[in-house]
Protein backbone atom coordinates (compact mmCIF):
# COMPACT_ATOMS: atom_id res chain seq x y z
CA UNK A 1 0.00 0.00 0.00
CA UNK A 2 1.26 3.34 -1.14
CA UNK A 3 2.25 5.26 1.97
CA UNK A 4 4.36 8.78 2.37
CA UNK A 5 5.18 9.59 5.87
CA UNK A 6 4.76 13.24 5.43
CA UNK A 7 1.26 12.66 3.76
CA UNK A 8 -1.76 14.52 5.18
CA UNK A 9 -3.89 11.36 6.94
CA UNK A 10 -7.27 13.42 5.54
CA UNK A 11 -7.00 16.12 3.09
CA UNK A 12 -10.34 17.69 1.60
CA UNK A 13 -10.56 20.83 -1.14
CA UNK A 14 -12.90 23.20 -2.33
CA UNK A 15 -15.78 20.91 -0.46
CA UNK A 16 -19.36 21.61 -2.42
CA UNK A 17 -22.09 20.18 -1.42
CA UNK A 18 -25.65 21.40 -2.66
CA UNK A 19 -29.01 19.20 -0.98
CA UNK A 20 -32.42 19.85 -2.04
CA UNK A 21 -34.10 20.22 1.32
CA UNK A 22 -37.69 18.34 -0.39
CA UNK A 23 -39.06 17.67 -3.43
CA UNK A 24 -39.73 20.55 -5.98
CA UNK A 25 -37.55 22.81 -3.76
CA UNK A 26 -34.63 24.67 -4.85
CA UNK A 27 -31.40 23.21 -4.01
CA UNK A 28 -29.62 25.07 -1.23
CA UNK A 29 -25.81 24.82 -0.75
CA UNK A 30 -24.89 22.76 2.82
CA UNK A 31 -20.99 22.98 2.58
CA UNK A 32 -18.90 26.17 0.70
CA UNK A 33 -15.81 25.62 -0.03
CA UNK A 34 -14.84 23.57 3.00
CA UNK A 35 -10.74 22.60 3.03
CA UNK A 36 -8.83 21.53 5.91
CA UNK A 37 -6.03 18.69 6.42
CA UNK A 38 -5.33 16.43 9.40
CA UNK A 39 -2.06 15.66 10.58
CA UNK A 40 -0.88 11.82 11.58
CA UNK A 41 -0.74 11.45 15.10
CA UNK A 42 -3.08 14.24 15.87
CA UNK A 43 -6.79 14.96 17.60
CA UNK A 44 -8.32 17.08 15.11
CA UNK A 45 -11.75 19.33 16.08
CA UNK A 46 -14.21 19.86 13.74
CA UNK A 47 -16.27 22.12 15.53
CA UNK A 48 -19.33 23.79 14.48
CA UNK A 49 -23.05 24.89 15.67
CA UNK A 50 -25.52 22.11 14.68
CA UNK A 51 -26.25 22.38 11.16
CA UNK A 52 -23.09 23.54 10.12
CA UNK A 53 -22.29 20.33 7.65
CA UNK A 54 -19.91 18.46 10.04
CA UNK A 55 -22.13 15.51 9.49
CA UNK A 56 -22.22 16.09 5.97
CA UNK A 57 -18.43 16.20 5.44
CA UNK A 58 -17.85 12.85 7.74
CA UNK A 59 -20.21 11.42 5.18
CA UNK A 60 -18.39 12.61 2.15
CA UNK A 61 -15.29 11.12 3.81
CA UNK A 62 -16.63 7.79 4.48
CA UNK A 63 -17.73 7.79 1.08
CA UNK A 64 -21.49 7.37 1.72
CA UNK A 65 -22.39 10.36 0.13
CA UNK A 66 -20.97 12.24 -2.68
CA UNK A 67 -19.36 16.08 -3.14
CA UNK A 68 -21.14 18.49 -5.44
CA UNK A 69 -17.39 19.96 -6.25
CA UNK A 70 -14.08 19.31 -4.84
CA UNK A 71 -11.92 16.34 -3.52
CA UNK A 72 -11.34 14.55 -0.35
CA UNK A 73 -8.47 12.05 0.25
CA UNK A 74 -7.91 9.40 3.11
CA UNK A 75 -4.41 8.12 3.88
CA UNK A 76 -3.52 9.56 -0.04
CA UNK A 77 -6.55 7.55 -1.44
CA UNK A 78 -9.32 9.32 -3.15
CA UNK A 79 -12.83 8.27 -0.68
CA UNK A 80 -14.31 7.33 -3.93
CA UNK A 81 -11.83 4.22 -3.59
CA UNK A 82 -12.16 1.05 -0.86
CA UNK A 83 -9.74 -0.90 -0.57
CA UNK A 84 -7.98 1.33 2.21
CA UNK A 85 -11.31 1.13 4.16
CA UNK A 86 -9.84 -1.33 6.25
CA UNK A 87 -7.68 1.26 7.80
CA UNK A 88 -9.88 3.40 8.83
CA UNK A 89 -12.57 3.61 11.61
CA UNK A 90 -15.75 5.20 12.05
CA UNK A 91 -18.21 5.87 14.76
CA UNK A 92 -21.47 7.58 13.75
CA UNK A 93 -23.67 10.34 15.13
CA UNK A 94 -26.62 8.06 16.83
CA UNK A 95 -24.83 4.09 16.56
CA UNK A 96 -27.63 1.90 17.12
CA UNK A 97 -26.77 -1.79 18.33
CA UNK A 98 -29.30 -4.49 18.85
CA UNK A 99 -30.03 -4.29 22.72
CA UNK A 100 -30.75 -8.04 23.11
CA UNK A 101 -27.28 -8.78 22.75
CA UNK A 102 -24.03 -7.94 24.42
CA UNK A 103 -21.05 -5.86 23.81
CA UNK A 104 -18.90 -8.94 23.55
CA UNK A 105 -21.18 -10.26 21.19
CA UNK A 106 -21.42 -7.00 19.51
CA UNK A 107 -17.69 -7.14 18.67
CA UNK A 108 -17.18 -10.79 17.96
CA UNK A 109 -19.72 -9.68 15.21
CA UNK A 110 -17.42 -6.39 13.92
CA UNK A 111 -14.88 -8.73 13.95
CA UNK A 112 -16.08 -11.17 11.88
CA UNK A 113 -17.29 -8.27 9.62
CA UNK A 114 -13.65 -7.39 9.59
CA UNK A 115 -12.61 -10.79 8.65
CA UNK A 116 -10.66 -12.03 11.99
CA UNK A 117 -9.91 -15.47 12.43
CA UNK A 118 -12.28 -17.00 15.88
CA UNK A 119 -8.65 -16.83 17.85
CA UNK A 120 -7.20 -13.44 17.01
CA UNK A 121 -11.36 -11.77 17.54
CA UNK A 122 -11.28 -13.48 21.28
CA UNK A 123 -8.03 -11.82 22.73
CA UNK A 124 -9.11 -8.94 20.34
CA UNK A 125 -12.50 -8.33 21.97
CA UNK A 126 -11.31 -8.76 25.17
CA UNK A 127 -8.37 -6.16 24.62
CA UNK A 128 -10.75 -4.03 23.02
CA UNK A 129 -13.77 -4.16 26.22
CA UNK A 130 -10.77 -2.99 28.49
CA UNK A 131 -9.13 -0.36 26.92
CA UNK A 132 -12.86 1.27 26.48
CA UNK A 133 -13.48 -0.02 30.37
CA UNK A 134 -16.37 -2.27 29.79
CA UNK A 135 -14.67 -5.05 31.16
CA UNK A 136 -17.45 -5.60 33.85
CA UNK A 137 -20.17 -5.77 31.65
CA UNK A 138 -18.83 -7.57 28.79
CA UNK A 139 -21.71 -10.22 29.49
CA UNK A 140 -24.62 -7.89 30.35
CA UNK A 141 -26.82 -6.60 27.52
CA UNK A 142 -26.80 -3.39 26.09
CA UNK A 143 -30.23 -3.30 26.76
CA UNK A 144 -29.06 -2.30 30.55
CA UNK A 145 -26.53 0.15 29.37
CA UNK A 146 -25.93 4.13 30.13
CA UNK A 147 -25.52 6.14 26.98
CA UNK A 148 -21.91 6.89 28.06
CA UNK A 149 -21.35 2.76 27.82
CA UNK A 150 -23.12 2.63 24.79
CA UNK A 151 -20.87 5.09 23.72
CA UNK A 152 -17.98 3.02 24.82
CA UNK A 153 -19.21 0.61 22.43
CA UNK A 154 -19.19 2.20 19.29
CA UNK A 155 -15.83 3.45 20.14
CA UNK A 156 -14.90 -0.21 20.29
CA UNK A 157 -16.67 -1.06 17.34
CA UNK A 158 -14.73 1.96 15.49
CA UNK A 159 -11.38 0.06 16.39
CA UNK A 160 -11.98 -3.78 15.96
CA UNK A 161 -10.05 -3.83 13.35
CA UNK A 162 -7.12 -1.86 14.48
CA UNK A 163 -7.35 1.30 12.52
CA UNK A 164 -4.78 4.07 12.13
CA UNK A 165 -7.42 6.99 11.62
CA UNK A 166 -10.40 7.01 13.40
CA UNK A 167 -13.56 9.16 12.35
CA UNK A 168 -16.08 10.22 15.72
CA UNK A 169 -19.40 12.05 15.00
CA UNK A 170 -20.20 13.90 18.42
CA UNK A 171 -18.81 11.22 20.22
CA UNK A 172 -19.50 12.95 23.63
CA UNK A 173 -22.80 14.62 23.17
CA UNK A 174 -25.60 13.69 25.41
CA UNK A 175 -22.73 12.23 28.31
CA UNK A 176 -22.68 13.45 31.99
CA UNK A 177 -19.24 15.23 32.42
CA UNK A 178 -18.19 11.83 33.98
CA UNK A 179 -19.28 10.24 30.65
CA UNK A 180 -17.42 12.84 28.60
CA UNK A 181 -13.96 11.97 30.50
CA UNK A 182 -14.16 9.00 30.07
CA UNK A 183 -14.51 9.66 26.88
CA UNK A 184 -11.90 12.29 26.19
CA UNK A 185 -9.84 9.95 27.77
CA UNK A 186 -10.24 7.03 25.75
CA UNK A 187 -9.75 9.58 22.60
CA UNK A 188 -6.70 10.57 24.18
CA UNK A 189 -4.96 7.27 24.57
CA UNK A 190 -5.98 6.89 20.84
CA UNK A 191 -3.92 9.29 20.35
CA UNK A 192 -1.10 8.00 22.16
CA UNK A 193 -1.09 4.32 20.62
CA UNK A 194 -0.09 6.57 17.22
CA UNK A 195 -3.71 6.88 15.51
CA UNK A 196 -4.92 10.01 14.01
CA UNK A 197 -8.19 10.96 15.54
CA UNK A 198 -10.96 13.27 13.69
CA UNK A 199 -13.99 14.13 15.61
CA UNK A 200 -17.08 16.27 14.86
CA UNK A 201 -18.58 18.55 18.03
CA UNK A 202 -19.67 21.10 18.68
CA UNK A 203 -18.56 20.65 22.49
CA UNK A 204 -15.75 23.76 22.86
CA UNK A 205 -14.67 22.73 26.64
CA UNK A 206 -13.58 19.15 25.41
CA UNK A 207 -11.87 20.84 21.92
CA UNK A 208 -10.06 22.75 24.24
CA UNK A 209 -9.01 19.74 26.33
CA UNK A 210 -7.75 17.38 24.01
CA UNK A 211 -7.88 18.54 20.20
CA UNK A 212 -4.48 19.80 18.64
CA UNK A 213 -5.83 21.61 16.04
CA UNK A 214 -9.14 22.66 14.79
CA UNK A 215 -11.26 23.87 11.88
CA UNK A 216 -14.21 26.19 12.82
CA UNK A 217 -17.42 25.37 10.51
CA UNK A 218 -20.28 27.95 10.92
CA UNK A 219 -23.38 27.47 7.82
CA UNK A 220 -21.16 25.15 5.56
CA UNK A 221 -17.93 27.73 5.66
CA UNK A 222 -14.73 27.22 7.75
CA UNK A 223 -14.11 30.40 9.61
CA UNK A 224 -10.38 28.98 11.32
CA UNK A 225 -8.08 26.27 10.72
CA UNK A 226 -5.13 25.82 12.45
CA UNK A 227 -3.63 25.10 15.85
CA UNK A 228 -6.00 25.26 19.08
CA UNK A 229 -3.25 27.29 20.92
CA UNK A 230 -2.73 30.03 18.04
CA UNK A 231 -6.66 30.19 17.99
CA UNK A 232 -6.77 31.13 22.29
CA UNK A 233 -3.49 33.54 22.23
CA UNK A 234 -2.34 36.24 20.10
CA UNK A 235 -4.07 39.94 19.71
CA UNK A 236 -7.22 38.90 20.52
CA UNK A 237 -6.11 38.86 23.96
CA UNK A 238 -6.68 41.19 26.56
CA UNK A 239 -6.02 42.20 29.99
CA UNK A 240 -7.50 44.03 32.89
CA UNK A 241 -5.25 46.75 34.88
CA UNK A 242 -6.88 47.76 38.06
CA UNK A 243 -4.70 50.74 39.52
CA UNK A 244 -5.20 52.96 42.69
CA UNK A 245 -3.50 56.73 43.77
CA UNK A 246 -4.31 58.33 40.42
CA UNK A 247 -3.35 62.17 39.39
CA UNK A 248 -5.99 64.57 37.80
CA UNK A 249 -3.74 64.41 35.24
CA UNK A 250 -3.32 60.85 34.99
CA UNK A 251 -6.51 60.16 35.08
CA UNK A 252 -7.78 62.60 32.61
CA UNK A 253 -5.00 61.11 30.18
CA UNK A 254 -6.05 57.43 30.64
CA UNK A 255 -9.89 58.78 29.64
CA UNK A 256 -8.51 60.90 26.35
CA UNK A 257 -6.19 57.92 25.86
CA UNK A 258 -8.71 54.30 26.49
CA UNK A 259 -11.80 55.98 26.37
CA UNK A 260 -15.17 53.58 27.86
CA UNK A 261 -12.27 51.00 28.37
CA UNK A 262 -11.16 52.45 31.81
CA UNK A 263 -13.76 51.99 34.22
CA UNK A 264 -14.18 53.47 37.47
CA UNK A 265 -14.14 51.48 40.86
CA UNK A 266 -13.75 53.91 44.13
CA UNK A 267 -10.64 55.14 44.28
CA UNK A 268 -9.13 52.37 42.15
CA UNK A 269 -10.12 52.52 38.51
CA UNK A 270 -9.91 49.36 35.64
CA UNK A 271 -8.58 49.99 32.30
CA UNK A 272 -8.77 47.01 29.77
CA UNK A 273 -5.93 46.74 27.32
CA UNK A 274 -5.09 44.98 24.70
CA UNK A 275 -2.09 42.59 25.85
CA UNK A 276 0.29 44.21 23.86
CA UNK A 277 -0.61 47.75 25.77
CA UNK A 278 -0.08 46.42 29.43
CA UNK A 279 3.86 47.25 29.48
CA UNK A 280 3.52 51.09 28.35
CA UNK A 281 -0.03 51.50 30.53
CA UNK A 282 2.24 50.48 33.74
CA UNK A 283 5.49 52.27 32.95
CA UNK A 284 3.45 55.30 32.15
CA UNK A 285 0.88 54.86 35.31
CA UNK A 286 4.26 53.96 37.62
CA UNK A 287 6.02 57.19 35.99
CA UNK A 288 2.69 59.04 37.04
CA UNK A 289 2.78 57.87 40.50
CA UNK A 290 -0.16 55.53 40.18
CA UNK A 291 0.05 52.15 41.99
CA UNK A 292 -0.52 48.88 40.48
CA UNK A 293 -3.31 47.09 41.79
CA UNK A 294 -3.54 44.20 39.85
CA UNK A 295 -2.73 42.97 36.34
CA UNK A 296 -5.42 40.50 35.09
CA UNK A 297 -4.71 38.33 31.24
CA UNK A 298 -7.82 37.22 29.82
CA UNK A 299 -7.06 34.19 28.97
CA UNK A 300 -9.32 34.29 25.35
CA UNK A 301 -11.71 30.93 25.27
CA UNK A 302 -12.94 28.72 22.61
CA UNK A 303 -15.89 29.74 23.25
CA UNK A 304 -15.27 33.48 22.76
CA UNK A 305 -13.43 32.83 19.27
CA UNK A 306 -16.70 30.44 18.09
CA UNK A 307 -19.27 32.97 19.29
CA UNK A 308 -17.02 35.51 17.44
CA UNK A 309 -17.34 33.45 14.27
CA UNK A 310 -20.80 32.82 14.12
CA UNK A 311 -21.42 36.73 14.96
CA UNK A 312 -19.51 37.33 12.17
CA UNK A 313 -21.23 34.90 10.05
CA UNK A 314 -24.49 36.33 10.35
CA UNK A 315 -23.16 39.41 9.06
CA UNK A 316 -21.60 38.29 5.93
CA UNK A 317 -25.42 36.50 5.32
CA UNK A 318 -27.34 39.29 5.91
CA UNK A 319 -25.44 41.96 4.33
CA UNK A 320 -24.99 39.34 1.13
N1 LIG B 1 -29.85 14.47 3.00
C1 LIG B 1 -30.10 15.77 3.20
N2 LIG B 1 -30.99 16.42 2.46
C2 LIG B 1 -31.23 17.74 2.63
N3 LIG B 1 -30.61 18.50 3.57
C3 LIG B 1 -29.72 17.90 4.36
C4 LIG B 1 -29.40 16.51 4.23
N4 LIG B 1 -28.45 16.20 5.16
C5 LIG B 1 -28.19 17.35 5.83
N5 LIG B 1 -28.95 18.36 5.37
C6 LIG B 1 -28.90 19.75 5.86
O1 LIG B 1 -27.56 20.17 5.82
C7 LIG B 1 -27.26 21.02 6.91
C8 LIG B 1 -26.06 20.50 7.63
O2 LIG B 1 -26.38 19.29 8.28
P1 LIG B 1 -25.30 18.43 9.07
O3 LIG B 1 -24.14 18.15 8.19
O4 LIG B 1 -25.99 17.25 9.65
O5 LIG B 1 -24.85 19.45 10.22
P2 LIG B 1 -24.09 19.19 11.60
O6 LIG B 1 -23.60 17.78 11.61
O7 LIG B 1 -22.99 20.20 11.62
O8 LIG B 1 -25.08 19.44 12.68
C9 LIG B 1 -28.51 21.08 7.75
O9 LIG B 1 -29.18 22.27 7.44
C10 LIG B 1 -29.29 19.88 7.31
O10 LIG B 1 -30.66 20.10 7.47
MG1 LIG C 1 -23.93 16.23 12.98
Amino acid sequence: MRMNVKEDRVRVEGLVKDFRPGLGLRKKRILKDVSFSVREGEIYGFVGPNGAGKTTTLKILMGLIRPTAGTASILGHDVSESEFRQQIGFLPENPYFYSFLTAREILDFYGRLSGLDSATRKKRVADLLSSVGLEYAADSRLKTYSKGMLQRVGIAQALVHDPRVVFLDEPMSGLDPIGRKEIRDIILRLRSEGRTVFMNTHILNDVEMICDRVAIIVQGRIQYEGDISDLLSGDSMDSDVVLSQLSAEFGAHLQERYGSRVKGMGDRIEVQVRDKEVSSLLSAALGSGAEVVSVTRNRNSLENVFLQAVRLDHEKESMA
